[in-house]
């Protein structure tokens, strides 16, 4: 089983950017917890972070087949139609995360692009939620590559 998990926009700057909002935990801190995680399942990831709407378009269209893809597009949740189109077009299920309770905040933050065409979201809890989406998709992959919903 195949996962990548891109992260967008500001991501990089995770331990010291808003960290009463996003935590203290760097993204290497959660990359080397999400590697140990996914050696348990015995999956295979991927991480890509980039700050550029069209690299994440080319990374989600290079792995558009792969048995999952955990996306935190940051920004770009709340404008990036292209973003959701490049979703659209790929066969493996993403799962829409974010570290704050996007719904706690600004009436901007409640608008999702991506939340349409993926096959679920998980909100709120900070690091822990990429572990969520991780036992999630393995869950997915292990029942046959369904979820409770399309
Ligand atoms: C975020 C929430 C977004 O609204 C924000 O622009 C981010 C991070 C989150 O993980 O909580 O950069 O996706």
């Amino acid at each position: 089983m195949r996962v990548l998990v891109l992260n967008g926009p500001n991501l990089n700057l995770l331990g010291s950017r808003e960290p009463e909002i996003y935590g203290f935990e760097t993204l290497a801190d959660i990359e080397a917890g999400l590697r140990a995680h996914a050696a348990d399942l015995d999956i295979e990831v991927e991480f890509i972070q980039s700050n550029h709407e069209g690299t994440m378009i080319d990374a989600i269209q290079s792995h558009r087949d792969w048995d999952g893809i955990i996306l935190n597009p940051a920004g770009y949740t709340h404008t990036s139609i292209a973003l959701a189109d490049a979703i659209a077009g790929a066969s493996a299920p993403v799962v829409e995360v974010h570290l704050s309770n996007v719904h706690k905040r600004e009436a901007f933050r409640h608008h999702s692009y991506i939340s349409p065409v993926a096959w679920g979201q998980v909100i709120g809890f900070g690091y822990r939620g990429y572990h969520a989406a991780l036992d999630l998709l393995h869950s997915r992959y292990s029942a046959g590559g369904t979820g409770t919903s399309a």
